[in-house]
């Protein structure tokens, strides 16, 4: 784990125990009723631009004394200079910025959700590890999400995970961001749905099955081998890399035609940026 900050100020490591059975609240009112002051905000902070950050976000960063920024190894040095920056121009009072390494995780395990339990596990003893280090009593944190903590990340499902340990007493709140989803349809300048259709959202892994039966308008995230050969070339993709960033790439047509290109213009930023994250809606041809 490692501390820094523009202007650090010296961990206080006040800890304060929650006895045994206490629920733990979810909104800051309660907390200060039951006397609970160490404080958490899980923070989105869109998907690369720090003009995406909401009012709201900005606000909350006022309030916090230490920001944690876990790093899940694929993160690379960009997106941490996004977060750094972020700090920087938002965070007006000494902090500390706290980035530590998200514990391995066994890629090919024989037991799926065994591995994903105890990867979880170790997460959760990481949390609160820094939070009892980082926050004293009467203090505030940040987590710092890329895009929404609603979507694909497990920081508020780590959280639930902590305060059911019992051994440390916080409260939190969750301040939304924008998501790659609403970063890709503005770049498109498209809405996500039809008139009154579906819109599912779903990984690169579980497209490999196929499209879900009467699919619409679908949104595909965490697709590092764009699952899309197999389906059917006449619909239509909206393709989006670096989304909001200065490196955003956009791309959109026709299956069969774009979808050998997005995977030569994909390759080729990849190759050149040493990472590459990148967000796709498959809309389906039009009923006649
Ligand atoms: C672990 S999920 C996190 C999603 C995030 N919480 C959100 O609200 O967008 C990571 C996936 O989000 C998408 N993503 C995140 N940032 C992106 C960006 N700047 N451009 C394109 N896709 C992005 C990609 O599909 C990536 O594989």
């Amino acid at each position: 784990m490692k501390v820094t900050g523009s202007n650090p100020v010296p961990a206080t490591n006040l800890i304060r125990e929650k006895p045994a059975g206490t629920s733990i609240p979810a909104g800051f009112s309660h907390a200060r009723q039951e006397g609970i002051l160490r404080r958490i905000r899980v923070i989105g902070i869109g998907t690369g631009n720090p003009e995406h950050l909401t009012l709201q976000a900005v606000a909350a960063l006022k309030t916090v004394e230490a920001v944690f920024v876990l790093d899940k190894g694929t993160d690379k040095a960009d997106l941490l200079r996004v977060r750094r920056e972020i700090c920087e121009r938002f965070v007006p009072k000494p902090y500390r910025f706290v980035e530590a390494q998200d514990p391995e995780r066994d890629r090919s395990p024989t037991d799926y959700a065994a591995a994903v339990d105890a990867w979880h596990a170790a997460r959760a003893a990481l949390y609160e590890a820094m939070i009892e280090r980082e926050i004293g009593e009467g203090a505030c944190g940040a987590f710092l999400v890329w895009g929404d903590p609603s979507l694909y990340d497990s920081t508020l499902r780590i959280l639930e995970r902590v305060a059911a340990r019992g051994r440390l007493a916080f409260a939190y709140d969750v301040v939304p961001g924008i998501t790659s989803v609403q970063a890709l349809a503005a770049g498109h300048r498209i809405a996500l749905n039809r008139i009154g259709g579906p819109v599912h959202i779903t990984t690169g892994r579980a497209l490999a099955g196929g499209l879900a039966p009467q699919a619409d308008s679908t949104v595909v995230m965490l697709d590092g081998d764009l699952h899309f050969d197999h389906l059917d070339p006449d619909l239509t993709i909206y393709w989006g890399a670096y989304l909001g960033m200065p490196e955003e790439i956009l791309l959109a047509g026709r299956l069969g035609e774009v979808g050998p290109e997005i995977r030569r213009v994909r390759a080729e930023a990849r190759a050149r940026h040493g990472w590459i994250m990148d967000t796709y809606l498959l809309r389906a041809p039009a009923a006649d």
